[in-house]
């Protein structure tokens, strides 16, 4: 009850401060002349930062926990490596909190690569390649990431959200269309909005909603890009590739795939989701993928025709006016990779972990949505305040796992989130199903 009022509560307050949201976009009009009696009307609070609605909601939200009792789940202090175990307030954590999928994260080996990496080249390479040039590294990964791909050649970048707005912002404009799954990572959703193209979305998964969208408006766009991802990063679920390819090609589109959460899940080698449906990697026009998953590292990277990436490579503003990638991140991304295809075991075990995981969440009731079982599993407790009650009584016995709340998702999607880790074993499974179904039931 309490906690419905609050909510409650919660919710009108945000609503309104929508309404002023827009009122203060409004007064922006631009049209006053300095000195002219027609200037917009400005208030002191304009240069408020604590007034902007933003700054106000997120306070608001603050508050609402703390009147019910929940810590704040963000923001978390992790004192050690954060792999299938991880080190919390001085307490080991069975950890679900992270993308360390593969386990390479802290390996001795990934280690070992980035601090000899620091000892040859320090831990900077000082500013843009296309400037400063680049280290051995640089391109010794770009050419495993294509290989990886089965691409002619890739392109890396320091952040994997900076990498699609990047490139999606440079590559289309006005006169072109994006159309989008509708659960597509934000960052693909930034470099829509940087590109000035027509955005357009589809109902998750919904290949045929896709077919519709283009009988209707591909004729009225230059240049039609459609976007997915290989495995969808709140629901753990993929797009069934080969149709997307069959409606990209019957429009004459081109086909953007975000492996950041497939690569070292899919496919039996783990080489994402070309392998897992036996496709060739030219059947996709772009990929796109981050170096901060499973292949324990920082940055992100495209992959394409030699002929895309080398005007990229020339010309792409977050590539040519930001710095090269750190020495040490290529090292570690480098040996990541090594390991990945040296031990493909590691693939299978993090698949047999996650079907487990999947198989007895369902037993115990616990809905999982449309997951497939692999790397990401949800469970969905449609309650912002529950799932943010129930992370925290999980991590008081012992494990690590994070809520996902509104605004984030809606509220009837709001969810804990498990990211599986080839590290878990079966025990770890068992116990975790076991304390999250003892306090689902519980309410
Ligand atoms: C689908 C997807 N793409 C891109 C990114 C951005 O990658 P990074 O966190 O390495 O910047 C993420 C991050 O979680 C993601 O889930």
């Amino acid at each position: 009850m309490k906690e419905r009022l609050v909510r409650q509560a919660i919710e009108n307050r945000m609503k309104r401060l929508e309404v002023d949201e827009g009122i203060a976009v409004e007064s922006y009009s631009g049209k006053g002349v300095p000195g002219e009696k027609n200037q917009p009307r400005v208030g002191a609070e304009s240069t408020q930062w604590e007034k902007i609605p933003g700054v106000q909601k997120l306070a608001l939200l603050l508050q609402g926990a703390k009147k019910l009792g929940i810590k704040t789940p963000f923001f978390t202090c992790h004192e050690g490596t954060a792999g299938a175990n991880t080190l919390v307030g001085g307490k080991t954590l069975l950890n679900f909190s992270s993308y360390n999928y593969l386990g390479l994260s802290g390996h001795p080996e990934v280690n070992r690569a980035a601090k000899e990496a620091i000892e040859s080249y320090g831990t900077s390479v000082s500013a843009s390649r296309i400037v400063a040039g680049e280290r051995p590294l640089h391109r010794q990964l770009e050419q495993a990431l294509a290989e990886l791909h089965g691409s002619e050649a890739a392109l890396a970048f320091v952040s994997g959200h900076a990498t699609s707005v990047t490139v999606i912002g440079h590559l289309f404009g006005p006169k072109d269309l994006v159309v989008h799954d509708a659960l597509i990572h934000n960052s693909i959703l930034e470099g829509i909005r940087l590109s000035g193209a027509k955005r357009l979305s589809f109902p998750h998964n919904d290949h045929a909603a896709l077919d519709g969208i283009l009988s209707d408006a591909r004729r009225d766009y230059e240049r039609v890009l459609v976007v997915v991802e290989g495995i969808y990063s709140m629901d753990g679920d993929f797009p069934n590739l080969p149709e997307f390819v069959a409606i990209k090609r019957k429009h004459h589109a081109l086909l953007m795939v975000d492996e950041a959460h497939s690569i070292g899940v899919m496919g039996s080698r783990g080489l994402g989701i070309a392998e897992h449906f036996g496709m060739e990697s030219s059947e996709v026009d772009l990929w796109n993928g981050t170096l901060s998953k499973a292949l324990a590292s920082c940055g992100g990277y495209v992959a394409g025709s030699a002929a895309l990436i080398e005007y990229l490579k020339h010309s792409v503003p977050g590539f040519v006016y930001s710095v090269g990638m750190p020495p040490a991140s290529c090292a570690a991304a480098l040996k990541a990779l090594e390991i990945m295809h040296q031990e493909p075991r590691r693939v299978t075990i993090l698949r047999q972990r996650g079907r487990k995981f999947l198989e007895e969440a369902r037993a115990a009731g616990i809905p999982t949505g449309s997951s497939a079982g692999m790397s990401v599993i949800p469970a969905i407790t449609a309650s912002s305040i529950r799932a943010a009650r129930i992370s925290q009584e999980m991590a008081e016995q012992g494990i690590s796992v994070q809520p996902i709340l509104y605004p984030a998702v809606s509220e009837n999607s709001a969810r804990l989130r498990f990211f599986i880790s080839s590290d878990h074993t079966e025990k770890d499974i068992e116990r975790t199903i076991d304390v999250l179904s003892r306090l689902w039931k519980r309410g």
